[in-house]
């Protein structure tokens, strides 16, 4: 893609979006690369060094909740130390804008939040939460839990990751304001993910089959790309900032 054509892929962008009535950003690890954070199914992906069924399955945390603890505990320095990147702030223009209505996310980074996006829907949670395993009791961490596991204060029991894990239904609050959100959505702003995990990856085909439109960025084509009126190819931190500019422009 040359620079010629991101430009006038991100005119074309800029140009839906403004026009559009109800637009929903959905994202993925990709929006949080440039914040240091690694993806899971990239090159130096989370997946490509670790296994899903060793780390994020219900069954691997009954069998070992101390190695599961360890694995988060580092995701979560790597978390605790990011910071949001052009990308995330560049939503929170669109929605003070009043274009983007609202982000539904599979990151657990909690990033759209801390840059200031105020609707956000947290489709797998958070990883800057435990969560009972007894009582449900939830806590939020200011810091990655010193030793591992950690407790409830309620009740003593230990917690876990307040996340979704494979196998796991997402919490049906979650996942109905998503669904709502998409059903009622002209536009899909997908960003940096690669739309093989569901229901999200299923989002954006809920509004290319009621005529609205979907576009991407993400450095490299998706499961989402075949369905995508217009795909950026590009960094969200250096495409998202151009499609904010160019609205600004109109
Ligand atoms: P993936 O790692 O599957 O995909 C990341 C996507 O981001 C890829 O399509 C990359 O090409 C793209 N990408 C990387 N860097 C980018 C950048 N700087 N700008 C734009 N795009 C970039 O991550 P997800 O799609 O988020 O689930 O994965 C979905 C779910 O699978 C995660 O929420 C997690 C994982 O297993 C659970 O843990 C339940
Ligand atoms: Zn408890």
């Amino acid at each position: 893609m040359t620079m010629v054509d991101i430009e006038e892929f991100v005119a074309r962008a800029a140009e839906i979006l403004v026009n559009s009535r109800h637009a929903v950003c959905l994202t993925g690890a990709g929006i949080s690369a440039e914040s240091g954070i690694p993806t899971f199914r990239g090159k130096d992906g989370l997946w490509k060094k670790f296994r899903v069924e060793d780390l994020a399955t219900p069954e691997a945390f009954k069998r070992n909740p101390n190695l599961v603890w360890e694995w988060y505990k580092w995701r979560m320095q790597l978390v605790y130390n990011a910071r949001p990147n052009a990308g995330h702030f560049a939503l929170v223009d669109l929605e003070t804008m009043g274009i983007l209505k609202c982000i539904v996310t599979q990151n657990v980074d909690g990033l759209h939040l801390i840059a200031g996006s105020k609707c956000v829907v947290e489709l797998h949670g958070s990883i800057r939460r435990g969560r009972c395993i007894e009582c449900d009791f939830k806590v939020t961490f200011d810091n990655p839990p010193e030793t591992i596991p950690p407790k409830c204060t309620k009740c003593g029991c230990i917690l876990r990751p307040d996340v979704v894990w494979f196998g796991e239904p997402i919490p049906s609050q979650s996942l109905n304001k998503a669904l709502e959100l998409f059903h009622k959505a002209d536009v899909a702003l997908v960003v940096g993910t690669s739309g093989v995990v569901y229901p999200a990856g299923y989002f954006p085909y809920i509004v290319k089959e009621k005529g609205g439109a979907v576009i991407e960025v993400n450095i490299d084509k998706s499961a989402i790309t075949p369905i995508a009126d217009v795909f950026i190819r590009g960094k969200a931190g250096e495409i998202l900032p151009k499609i904010v500019d160019k609205i600004k422009l109109l």
